[in-house]
Parts: structure tokens; sequence; C-alpha cells
């Protein structure tokens, strides 16, 4: 620990009381994730601090944070991804250390999420929308919806089909009720995950038995588990379609044993795959539509070019085509705003947390950190600091119509040159093919030795490994929904100021009360127009 404190002495850092470090001050703010941003803005690229016995060192410049990240002597800071791991049935993909275990998952898993896998997963996605179209328009304009809670459920209902061709009737249990199997399984489901997030964050509910909310969450959570336990039941007892998450993950070869993975060893890797992929899609889809809300001129960009591909339905054009996988990279707006959206709310918002226990580890070669120092990529503050991005506040999408927007700006580095040697510093756009849309860049390819300032999937070997699905359910998702609805802010939702306030950190970024919101039909849907616009009505009926 000395030789820790002495090595980082020249670090700028806030001060914090001798024994809790900064603990209290992280865990009690609503939005620690903002709050990293602060700091980074008053201290800089590069600062340190201390959370109970950890020395932390904080990074924000891109170039040293991609040099941790890609290190392969560096792992994840497993101490508190534990807390995870006893309401996903043991340690897994996500909350694992980088070995053996976890590589042997990862490489057998891979393949589910390839190209062609998205192209089939795109018919469920689009089905999964209609369905949720159709919900809005029977309930008409007036009702006020929480927009978070529905695509959460379209979220469930697309890993459901497309990881485990199980129906999981979330948004059909919308419609049959509170009665039904299907519907106690959805909201088992919805408040479990919830339920670990919240544990997660604060840590004395495991202990607060008195209070209802809390019981209700052991309750939820004790479901989750029989509902992932039956799931693994029926793939086993039927055979799940080739090439898909269930058929790979039961083919998959434990190191140890180099037999299958033994049913205590798949439990987690299905229980990881639901919490790892409902919620950070779907707060993110709804970030994405509250933002669009907020703006009407991106609003209007976004309808003309979907009439330019004929996937909208207009005087002229009445009968709009389908949407095919061709058509998800030539949204090429709609794929800005989403890059957008993900910049100014990456629902992984805290972003990454590494160790390594056995180098020291030199950054940027002028800095030795010592082994055993935790080091800490937070994504919302990467992606909004003033030093990495140019109004890092506003909501631009035509930033990323310029190609390589993604990488580091050379002219805008933090620290002095000598800390960026052998890097490949050419000027975002040089010579690149664009990154809009679903190119290969997109997919994960990307040149390793160009430093990114965005990378709400994660930078390195532990990137997200559903992130082709989450592009494409956010891309064909938005799109559907907008060709249909104009989404308005709900009154009582207070206002830009009001969605602020209510943002809260629970290991994804979401939102206290829910996005409410109304849909209000295009021109030519099925359903009459609102009069005036929809967050100006006083009479309101909740879904
Ligand atoms: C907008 C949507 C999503 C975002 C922003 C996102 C972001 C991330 C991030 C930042 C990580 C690294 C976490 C860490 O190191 O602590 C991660 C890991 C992971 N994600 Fe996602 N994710 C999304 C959707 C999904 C989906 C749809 C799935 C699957 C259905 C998924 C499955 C996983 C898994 C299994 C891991 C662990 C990978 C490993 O460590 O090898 N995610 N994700």
């Amino acid at each position: 620990m000395y030789r820790r404190e002495q090595a980082l002495k020249d670090l700028p850092g806030p001060k914090h009381p001798f024994l809790l470090g900064m603990m209290v001050d992280l865990v009690c703010r609503r939005d620690p994730h903002r709050y990293a941003t602060e700091l980074a803005e008053q201290y800089g690229p590069i600062f340190k601090f201390r959370l109970l016995i950890f020395h932390c060192v904080c990074i924000t410049d891109p170039v040293l944070a991609t040099q941790v990240l890609q290190s392969k002597v560096v792992d994840k800071l497993r101490f508190p991804y534990s807390f995870l791991d006893p309401f996903l049935g043991g340690e897994n993909m996500l909350t694992g250390h980088t070995n053996e275990h976890w590589k042997a998952v990862r490489k057998a898993v891979a393949p589910a999420f390839s190209a062609g896998n998205m192209r089939c997963a795109l018919g469920h996605i689009i089905d999964r929308s209609l369905a949720l179209v159709e919900y809005l328009r029977e309930k008409g304009p007036k009702t006020v919806h929480n927009m978070d809670t529905l695509l959460l459920r379209e979220s469930m209902d697309v890993i459901g089909r497309f990881g485990f061709q199980r129906e999981m009737n979330a948004l059909k249990t919308l419609k049959s009720g509170e009665d039904s199997e299907d519907s106690t399984n959805v909201n088992s489901l919805l408040h479990g995950t919830h339920e670990i997030e919240l544990r997660l964050q604060q840590i004395n509910r495991w202990f607060r038995l008195w209070r209802k909310d809390a019981r209700d969450g052991w309750v939820a959570l004790g479901r989750f588990k029989s509902i992932i336990w039956k799931l693994l039941d029926h793939i086993k007892a039927n055979p799940p379609q080739k090439g898909s998450f269930a058929d790979l993950l039961l083919k998959a070869k434990d190191p140890k044993t180099g037999k299958q993975l033994s049913d205590e060893l798949m439990f987690p890797e299905i229980a990881a795959l639901f919490f790892a992929g409902i919620d950070t899609t779907g707060h993110t889809g709804t970030f994405i539509l509250y933002l669009i809300s907020q703006h009407p001129e991106v609003e209007k960009k976004i309808l003309a070019e979907l009439e330019e591909l004929q996937l909208l339905k207009t005087a002229q054009n009445p009968k709009a085509r389908e949407m095919t996988y061709a058509d998800l990279s030539k949204l090429t707006y709609l794929n800005a705003v989403i890059k957008e959206g993900l910049r100014m709310y990456p629902p992984v918002a805290i972003g990454q947390l590494r160790v390594s226990y056995s180098h020291d580890i030199t950054l940027g070669g002028q800095l030795s950190v010592p082994a055993g120092t935790v080091f800490w990529v937070p994504h919302h503050s990467i992606q909004n600091v003033s030093f990495n991005w140019d109004e890092p506040q506003k909501f631009l999408p035509e930033r990323w119509l310029t190609p390589g927007t993604e990488y580091a700006v050379p002219e805008k580095l933090p620290l002095p040159r000598e800390w960026y040697k052998g890097w490949d510093l050419s000027s975002p756009s040089a010579g690149k093919a664009p990154s809009i849309g679903l190119t290969e860049a997109d997919m994960g390819n990307t040149d390793s030795r160009r430093p990114k300032r965005y990378f709400p999937f994660a930078e390195g070997p532990r990137n997200c490994v559903g992130q082709s699905l989450a592009k494409v359910s956010l891309v064909a998702t938005m799109a559907t929904l907008l060709q249909h609805f104009s989404f308005k802010l709900a009154e009582e939702m207070g206002g830009a100021e009001g969605v602020r306030a209510t943002e809260q950190y629970t290991l994804v970024v979401g939102l206290a009360n829910g996005m409410m919101m109304h849909a209000v039909p295009r021109q030519g849907d099925a359903t009459p127009q609102l009069n005036g616009h929809a967050h100006t009505n006083g009479h309101a009926a909740h879904a």
C-alpha cells in the first residue's frame, strides 16, 4: 500500500476521509457517473483517489485508457463483480476473471452474435417492435406510457426468442393482464434484474428486512432463479436452433473436465445473458426516444431518411415497404442519433474497473503504476469531458457524420506528446471508411492502435459480446417506433430538468420513476392525431 501511495504521490486527486476514502461520495450520489465526470473536469485526464483499501487511478485520457484496457496483463477487478455472483448463480462470462474458463465460454458462444445470426434476429426485433406499436396504437395518444418498461419488455422478448427460442410474452402479457404464469415470470425477471442492480449500489438493502420493498426484492430474486432453472430445463429438453446462444452453450466444453458444462456452470451464463442484455438495451432506447422528443429538428431528419428509403407511410407512398437488414446501415442519420445517445447516456456509465496483480504498468511510458492499483475508466466521463469533445453537453448527431469520430482527436489530447509515443494518432478521418452504421468498425474489427474516446460497449478483450444484437435492436426498434409515432415527454416528467433530477445509476443508468411519454400517431396511421402537444394535455390516462 505504501509503495502505491508513493508511486502516485504526484498525481492530482480529491481529498477524502482517511478510512473510507471516496466511498461515501460515490455511494451516496444518485449519479456517481456524473460525479466522476465532474472530477475529471477538475483534476484532469489522470487522477488518483482511494476507495477503502484500494488505491485507484481514474483515466479519461483516450490513449492511456486504451493502453490499460487492451493490456494482456490487466484483468477485471473481481471484487465489485463478485457481489453479482450470488444472484446470478455463480461466476460467469460477465463477472469472472479473464481465465481459461472465461475464454472457453466466450469462444463457444460468440458466434451466436455473428452477422448471419443478426439477419435472423432482425425478424424477431421487427416483430416485437410491431407488437409494441400495436399496443401503443390501441391505447391512444392520451395515454401516458412508461416507455422504459415497455422497451425493457421488448428487449426481454427479443433475447428470449433469439437466445433460447422461448416465448417470454413480455409484451403480450401487458394485454392479457396480471394473472397468467407468463405475466408472473416476466414481472419477476424485470423485478429480479432491477433488484440485483439496486443491491449492488445499496449494500444495506440486503439486510433491511423490516422494509416491504426489500422483502419483496428477495422474493423476486428467488423467482428470477427458478425461471432461469426452468429455461435451462427447456433448452435441454428441446434441442435449440443450431448456432443459437443456447445451442452453443450446450456444446461448450468445460476446460477443466473436457466435458459439457455442468448445469451449475450453465445456469450463471444464462442468467448473465438476460441480466447483461435487457436493461442495457432497454434504457438506451428510452434515452434515445427522450433525446429525439426534445429535438424536433432531429426527428424531422430521421423521418426524411425513412421517407427516402420508402420506409415511411406518406400521402405519396401510402404503403411503406418492409425494413431489411441492408436498410440498417443505410439509415445513416438514425445510426448517428443512436451513437450520440450512447455517447451521452452510456448505460454502463461507470465503465471498466481493471487491475494487474502481477505487473507494474508504465502509463504512456511515463508513470509507473504498481501492481494491485485499480484502474478506473469511466465511460460517461471519457465520452463527456470537455478535453475529449467539443460541446459534449449538446446532443449533436451530426458529429457522427464525420468518419472516425470515435477515435481520439490528436490536437485535443490533454497530456504532453511524450506520453503518446507509438500510437497511431492520424487525424480521425484520415483514409478511413466512415464508421457510420453497422460497418465492420461497428462490429468490433477496429484499428487497435488508434485510441478511442468512445466505447460504450467497452474496449479490450472483455468488451460486450452482445453488442451486434444491441446495435441491430436499437436501429430496428427506433426506426419501427418512429415510423408510426412521435414521442412526447409527459407533463409529469417536469421537462428536461425533471428527467435529469430522476436519472439514477444502479449498475446501469436509468430513471428513478421511468420515462413517461405519449405516443402520438403520425398522420395516416390508424388512430387519430392528438390535437396540439400531448404533454400539454392535463387529462392523461396511465397505462
Ligand atoms: C446498449 C446495449 C449494451 C451496452 C451499452 C453494453 C455494454 C457492455 C459493457 C460496457 C460491457 C463490459 C462490462 C464490464 O467490463 O464490466 C459488456 C459486457 C457484456 N455484455 Fe453488453 N451491453 C449491451 C447489450 C448487451 C446485450 C444485448 C447482450 C446479450 C444479449 C450483452 C451481453 C454482455 C455480456 C455477456 C458481457 C460480458 C462479456 C465478457 O466479459 O466477455 N450486452 N456490455
